[in-house]
């Protein structure tokens, strides 16, 4: 007798099979006749198995009542062709236990359609619900298939810290780490003296592993990080979490047009292999959630990408005779109407835009030769907006030293960055992609909320 999982049963299993099965109850109907259809579900696939109980099986009279929506279980029978639609398998059951109850009365979730709202509140119940089991298994080989992309490439993964010391990004939105009682504090009202905290001066969250990869780039070679970045951004939209993660590729040698190259490679294998790999899923997402995501997701790996300077972005949304909610201008950062506005209606696919104003991006980025523009790229994609940020990074060490003081911020901090650009200075280049936004992309989930298991957002941590 083998337990296997439900994903292989009903790929493999044959009629005449003793079979094993463990997990959870989605429903329970009773038939006239006498049998009892018992759906149950144990996650490794959006399909139940249907489990077929004969009224007169030993001490079912008792059993029935708990075998109720959520309880969990392990039957033991015999596989059979079914005659249902949409199986190729049953199980004929001839013994079941039921391992955990779940109380009829309270289990909140019943049989019928929960709100994404309602089921974000019971964040410990939803993976169980076919949207956030299958989320939660696009998710795993979304992962799985990055990590291909990158050790098929030669690269190595480094891992950089969670905790830092310096601003990547410039924004001063991090969060702060501390072990100072700050109770204490607030009633003694003294001067904080970060001599006395945990590492001896403020430290944060990081927002990026960009510097630290930077650094393993120039010495290793090619390498990405793949880890939780933190934003104390005020940003309540279904874009923003204040934990995500992060896939930051850096590559030395590589100048502006060999990262968009990458870039664009990345994104459309990532998705190719979910579209290869998930294609139960991914055909319940096309029908319950939104029934243009096959077709996003189409178009994407049959197209290359579109690649625009921003100033000409910022032509062609000024043209378009349009009522922004957010004014277009140059200088100005484009929102997520801009965005969207370019890749669903203008091109109908994705864009990378490059070559922004300076003033609206971080210090590290190359300058360009007319003094106004730095050598950034972001790209945009159908619904989501901007999915991957990244750049060519300043390689001159006079120009950064530059920079670094420009934007406000204090060069001796910065000494070891600073310092790559003393010994052995290459071109070089990276980018940043969004875990959550590439998840929203591919599930057609519209908010960011529901494509990790447990989002942070402002004034909510729960679970
Ligand atoms: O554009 P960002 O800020 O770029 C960087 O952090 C660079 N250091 C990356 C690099 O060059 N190595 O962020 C990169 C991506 C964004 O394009 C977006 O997909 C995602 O990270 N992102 C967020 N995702 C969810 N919630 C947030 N608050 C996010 N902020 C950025
Ligand atoms: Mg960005």
């Amino acid at each position: 007798m083998t337990t296997r999982r439900i994903v292989q049963i009903l790929a493999d299993g044959q009629p005449g099979e003793s079979q094993e099965v463990r997990g959870w109850v989605r429903t329970r109907r009773d038939s006239k006749a006498g049998l009892s259809f018992v759906e149950l579900n144990d996650g490794s696939c959006l399909s139940s198995l249907q489990l077929v109980v004969p009224g007169d099986l030993d001490g079912w009279d008792e059993l029935v009542a708990r075998v109720t929506t959520g309880a969990s279980l392990k039957a033991v029978g015999t596989l059979k062709e079914s005659p249902g639609q949409g199986q190729r398998v049953e199980l004929g059951v001839e013994s079941l236990e039921v391992i955990g109850e779940a109380d009829a009365d309270n289990y909140p979730l019943q049989k019928k359609r929960h709100s994404f709202e309602f089921l974000r509140e019971i964040a410990h119940l939803r993976p169980r619900t076919n949207t956030f089991g299958a989320i939660a298994r696009i998710r795993n080989v979304l992962s799985a298939a990055i990590h291909r992309f990158f050790q098929d490439r030669g690269f190595v993964y480094v891992h950089t810290p969670i905790i830092t010391t310096s601003d990547c990004e410039g924004a001063g939105e991090m969060f702060q780490v501390t072990t100072l009682n700050l109770q204490r504090l607030a009633q003694v009202q003294t001067e904080i003296d970060y001599g006395q905290d945990f590492f001896g001066r403020p430290a944060s969250l990081t927002v990026s592993g960009q510097l630290e990869a930077e650094i393993y780039a120039t010495s290793v070679g090619d390498c990405y990080t793949f880890g939780p970045t933190f934003r104390a951004e005020n940003s309540n939209t279904s874009r923003h979490l204040a934990e995500f993660w992060m896939i930051e590729p850096e590559m030395p040698f590589y100048e502006l047009p060999d990262n968009m190259d990458l870039a664009e490679s990345f994104i459309r294998s990532v998705v190719g292999e979910v579209l290869e790999r998930c294609s139960e899923d991914m055909e319940f997402f096309n029908k319950r959630i939104d029934d243009t995501v096959l077709a996003t997701l189409a178009n994407i790996t049959d197209n290359e990408f579109i690649r625009l300077p921003y100033t000409e972005a910022v032509e062609i949304l000024e043209g378009a005779g349009r009522e922004w909610e957010y004014p277009v201008e140059w200088g100005r950062d484009l929102q997520s109407e801009h965005e969207r506005f370019l890749t669903e209606e203008h091109f109908g696919q994705p864009v990378i835009l490059f070559d922004y104003p300076r003033t609206i991006k971080p210090f590290y980025m190359r300058c360009n030769d007319d003094g106004k523009t730095v050598r950034a790229m972001d790209v945009l994609v159908p619904r989501v907006g901007e999915i991957i940020g990244g750049s060519q990074r300043e390689d001159r060490l006079d120009v950064l030293l530059e920079r670094i003081t420009e934007c406000g911020m204090d060069p001796e901090e910065y000494w070891w960055y600073v310092d790559l650009r003393r010994y052995g200075s290459v071109p070089h280049s990276g980018f940043g992609l969004g875990f959550e936004r590439l998840v929203q992309l591919v599930t057609g989930m519209s908010n960011i909320r529901d494509c990790i298991p447990f989002p942070r957002t402002p004034k909510s941590a729960d679970f």
